[in-house]
């Protein structure tokens, strides 16, 4: 696409345009995936229900493709998120970094991975830590009278098996969220910049300076 405005911003020194800037915002979001300490490492997903209530809960920033405009995270796909998403797969994803004084926001369209080649290869990745996230009994926010793991207590002294642990892979998810709105703010002393972004099927078409 031409981009229409050749003004450009300052952060750290270095001058963004539309172009460029689009690209550091995807830059961030990749390195968040990649960077257990970075800031874009865990975002804030919303999702909205039957009664259109919306929820909020954060998850970690998996995987970002930024040529297909791509942002991965995992969860067991008998959670409330799971079932907001299979009866309307928008999803929103938030992502602020005091100290890249960014915040990125996203809406995507959500595609639910369980028992495909992709979640599949997630789940062999896995580690067996974070594989209890998906073993337990109950699904995520049954109501329980004692208070519990929701896993068998053992696991909580010796960490479970391959073996053990697979049983419960059908239970784990990979949701991919293909972005179709991105709105970039950058807080600065001097003033703050904000800029948004769209796209259709992985390429932008539009995008324009906003005030903050
Ligand atoms: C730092 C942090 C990271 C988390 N990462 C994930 C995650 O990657 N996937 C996930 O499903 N839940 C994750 N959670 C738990 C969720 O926030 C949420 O409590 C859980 O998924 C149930 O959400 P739901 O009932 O709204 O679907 C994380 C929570 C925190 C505080």
């Amino acid at each position: 696409m031409n981009f229409q405005s050749s003004d450009s911003i300052t952060i750290n020194a270095v001058k963004y345009d539309l172009q460029s800037l689009e690209a550091l915002a995807w830059k961030k979001l990749v390195n968040g995936s990649i960077k257990k300490k970075n800031g874009f490492r865990t975002m804030c997903v919303g999702t909205t229900n039957e009664n259109k209530d919306s929820s909020l809960r954060i998850v970690v920033n998996r995987k970002v493709d930024e040529i297909k405009k791509l942002i991965f995270f995992h969860t067991d796909n008998r959670s409330r998120k799971f079932y907001d998403l299979q009866n309307d797969n928008r999803i929103s994803l938030l992502f602020y970094d005091a100290r890249q004084k960014t915040q990125i926001v996203v809406k995507a369209h959500a595609t639910l991975h369980v028992n495909t080649e992709l979640s599949n290869e997630k789940w062999q990745a896995t580690s067996d830590q974070a594989r209890l996230g998906y073993m337990t009994i109950l699904p995520p926010n049954t109501k329980s009278i004692t208070t519990t793991l929701g896993y068998e207590e053992r696991f909580s002294e010796v960490k479970p098996t391959e073996a053990e642990s697979n049983l419960y892979e059908n239970n784990f998810a990979v949701i991919a969220c293909e972005v179709y709105d991105l709105e970039f703010l950058y807080l600065d002393y001097y003033g703050n910049r904000k800029a948004n972004f769209y796209y259709e099927n992985g390429a932008l078409t539009d995008c324009f300076w906003v005030v903050p």
